[in-house]
């Protein structure tokens, strides 16, 4: 779960001073917090508790004209993978049963297109009426999950349902949310080629720990892949996209999954088949270490240390043998020498059913550049394109790959 970004508001009851302490376990885990903080909430915790224990900015109004430069409140709700609200007071949930959009955290939960993890704290009576109780079957049936309430004495004196679930539980819940998929697909199907269908592209490169400070890696960018992974996006499909550490920014509307090495990307590539479609666009490291470091390696009279190298798990291979093998599996190429051989070699030994081969070799300048020659190698046989920019690529690549789903597979 390291990288994956929460966003928590805190709303306004007693239980926000357990969100404290909520802030520390999710950051102890590797999560990063971006807060909001509702007004009622500032009652009760202080913005600056929360950005200290953060480590980030809190956000706390709607028309605030410096926040709003530095991140709209649009891009604030789509930024994380998960959105948590801690406590989720009988007003908050309320708003968001009935569309409210008249504060930041209203309009927030109002324009996500994520998951909602919500943990409600209140008054028994006020849990139990009615009225609560309809906002948040409400809330159930358009796919917000809550974490408790517990049994137990309240603040107010009296004992019932109504305690907001302690941190660790709230943590629980959240890590459970985000092994699935957190994307909210909107309520009407996409037009496009690729309708209905889902697609899993891996994209970057892979880090391999050598000790806790250094790592083997190569020079990909991300930008093919993550240009992929929108197209695909673009043309209707649901997409999971499953990088390594780049530094472009996520696509929109893609359920993008942060990993660091080949072994990490083979879980969350297993983790997210089914699927119709995959691309293996990452560069994946072919070895790591196989006993990494804990301690720094140091300097020392033995001279410089040798690394151990064992092999990597071939993510595409893998895929393409898989029980679930997707109906269409394409794999990249990347040569410096005896491009189409070598592609048409991979093809076979892969068991793919496509290849995108391409020269990466220094005088190319491909490699975190924009533009891709790349030569498409099949069975039936090798079609080259002009050089053209990556996002260009993975369009004409994803009309390619819906014209073959079309005729029927491969
Ligand atoms: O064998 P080579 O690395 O040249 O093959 C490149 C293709 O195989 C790419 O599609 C890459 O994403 C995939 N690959 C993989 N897992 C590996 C190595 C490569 O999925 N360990």
């Amino acid at each position: 779960m390291m990288g994956k970004r929460i966003l928590l508001i805190v709303g306004g009851g007693i239980a926000a001073y357990k969100s404290l302490d909520l802030v520390r376990r999710l950051r102890e885990r590797g999560f990063s917090v971006r807060v909001v903080l509702t007004e009622a909430g500032s009652q009760f915790v202080t913005p600056l508790s929360l950005a200290s224990l953060s480590g980030q900015e809190v956000h706390q109004e709607l028309f605030s004209l410096t926040a709003e430069a530095r991140m709209g409140h649009i891009e604030l709700s789509r930024d994380a993978d998960l959105v948590v609200i801690a406590p989720a007071t009988a007003d908050l949930l309320a708003k968001a049963a009935h569309g409210h959009a008249n504060d930041l955290a209203s309009t927030l939960l109002l324009a996500t297109d994520k998951r909602v993890l919500a943990a409600p704290s209140m008054n028994l009576r006020m849990w139990l009426h009615p009225a609560t109780q309809r906002n948040v079957a409400t809330l159930r049936g358009d796919g917000m999950l809550f974490v408790g309430p517990g049994d137990g004495a309240m603040a107010c004196g009296e004992y019932g349902p109504g305690r907001m679930a302690e941190p660790l539980e709230i943590v629980a819940a959240v890590e459970a949310a985000l092994a699935g998929d957190t994307t909210i697909p909107l309520p009407f199907a996409k037009p496009g080629p690729l309708a209905g269908l889902r697609v899993i592209v891996t994209s970057g490169p892979t880090h391999e720990p050598i000790d806790p400070v250094r790592y083997i890696a190569n020079r990909s960018s991300g930008k093919q892949g993550h240009a992929i992974a929108q197209a695909a996006a673009a043309a209707g499909a649901s997409v999971v996209l499953v990088s390594g550490p780049v530094t472009v920014p996520d696509p929109a509307g893609v359920n993008t999954i942060h990993v660091e090495t080949a072994r990490q990307m083979l879980e969350a590539v297993e983790a997210s088949l089914p699927a119709d479609i995959f691309i293996g666009a990452a560069a994946v490291a072919d070895w790591r270490v196989g006993a990494a470091l804990a301690e720094k390696l140091k300097k020392g009279a033995s001279g410089p240390p040798t690394l151990g190298l064992v092999e990597n798990p071939d993510i595409l291979a893998t895929v393409a043998s898989h029980a679930q093998r997707p109906r269409l599996v394409v794999g990249f190429a990347a040569e410096t020498e005896k491009v189409i051989d070598h592609a048409q070699a991979k093809l076979a030994r892969k068991k793919c059913d496509l290849i995108v081969a391409n020269d990466v070799s220094p005088a190319t300048g491909v490699m975190g550049g924009d533009a891709n020659t790349v030569h498409l190698v099949s069975k039936s046989g090798v079609e080259t394109w002009p050089t053209l920019p990556k996002a260009e690529v993975a369009q004409r690549l994803v009309a390619q790959l819906a014209a073959r789903m079309g005729e029927g597979g491969a």
